[in-house]
């Protein structure tokens, strides 16, 4: 079989997934801006096999990577779409980022999926469109929930909600967007580039038991209907309000979880202090969001760009570097 490539974005989430239940299964709604620049590459090559037995390989930019090949053997085993891939094929995945390993962008939502993505076009290679969409979506699901919001841009949602067509299962476009949301740019600013202290996984699981569990989903499922109708119409200061509420909700739940814990950096709350003021200074468009970790996601529409730059230049010592991404339609495969 020729080898199948794989190009998928990462996203940030506007409406935040923070809570999981059954077989990854979101407990409320997300709703995400597909990124463009940030994205996962997998080859994906299939030998016929020799002998009995898994074999799969995972090369990580040039390098072997143990523990993901794992996560991603136990992945792929308990899918039927790639009981015959598995069984038939000695399989080996190369991937690797095009942005910094550990830059606060979500690399377990690129890369699985690159790698659904990937194995469902080596697995059934005539669906169509729509299916294949639908169907790796799910599938990307499975192995890291926010990962099936990656398959559609600028916008996707991941659970029911009243959209038509949402779904707890996999990700759908948002597709009513009005012309002020329609060239969103993200600029990643890096406050600390070490790796995660505490997983998605543990962070999820934190939710179980929360005291403010079921008024947070409750919320989280309001939200999500209000930015959807906020991008429809437009109105960019609840699209700040809302965006900015979701981010400090997120941590507000982790420092408020059972094992509680703190991953924003005093140079995080810096730069959202210089954010307010700068955004009541010059009224430009701009809000932050903020992912399980330090980094600051600066969000704002591309005609404001070099406003923002100017003031990216003036953000000090809390800063390390800038990632300047925008958004994106999803990924390609071939
Ligand atoms: C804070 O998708 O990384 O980024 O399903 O356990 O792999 P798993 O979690 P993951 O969680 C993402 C959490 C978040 C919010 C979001 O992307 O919606």
């Amino acid at each position: 079989m020729s080898p199948v490539k794989a190009s998928y974005p990462s996203n940030i989430a506007l409406i935040k997934y923070w809570g999981k239940h059954g077989n990854q299964l979101p407990c409320n709604p997300s709703l995400s801006l597909t990124l463009s620049q940030a994205r996962t590459e997998v080859t994906l090559y299939c030998e016929a096999k020799k002998q009995e037995g898994i074999a799969l390989d995972y090369l990580f930019e040039g390098a072997p990577k143990p523990a993901f090949r794992d996560r991603i053997v136990d992945y792929i085993s308990r899918q039927n779409e790639f009981a015959d891939l598995l069984r038939n094929y000695e399989l080996r995945i190369e991937s690797s980022n095009t942005f910094p390993h550990s830059a606060g962008i979500a690399s377990s939502a690129s890369a699985f999926a690159a790698i659904a993505a990937a194995l469902l076009k080596a697995a059934q290679p005539h669906l169509d469109e729509t299916e294949f969409l639908r169907s790796a979506s799910r599938l990307a699901r499975l192995g890291s929930g926010s990962a099936c919001r990656s398959f559609y841009g600028p916008y996707a949602q991941w659970g029911a909600s009243a959209l038509p067509h949402s779904s707890d299962d996999y990700a759908v476009p948002v597709t009513e967007i009005h012309e002020n949301f329609r060239d969103m740019r993200d600029a990643i600013l890096i406050v600390e580039d070490a790796p995660k202290k505490v997983s998605s996984s543990v962070g999820h699981g934190l939710m179980k038991g929360h005291p403010f569990a079921n008024a947070r989903f409750e919320q989280a499922r309001h939200h999500c209907d209000q930015m959807r109708e906020v991008l429809r119409n437009g109105d960019f200061d609840s699209f700040i309000a809302i965006t900015e509420r979701e981010a400090l909700t997120l941590h507000a739940l982790m420092m408020s979880s059972g094992d509680y814990y703190m991953l924003m950096k005093p140079g995080t709350v810096q730069i959202i202090d210089q954010v307010f003021a700068f955004r009541q200074d010059t009224g430009t468009p701009v809000c932050f969001t903020l992912d399980a970790g330090p980094n600051i996601h600066l969000l704002y529409p591309a005609h404001t760009e070099n406003q923002v730059k100017d003031f990216i230049a003036t953000l000090g010592g809390g800063m390390k570097s800038v990632i300047y991404d925008a958004a994106g339609t999803g990924g390609t495969v071939f």
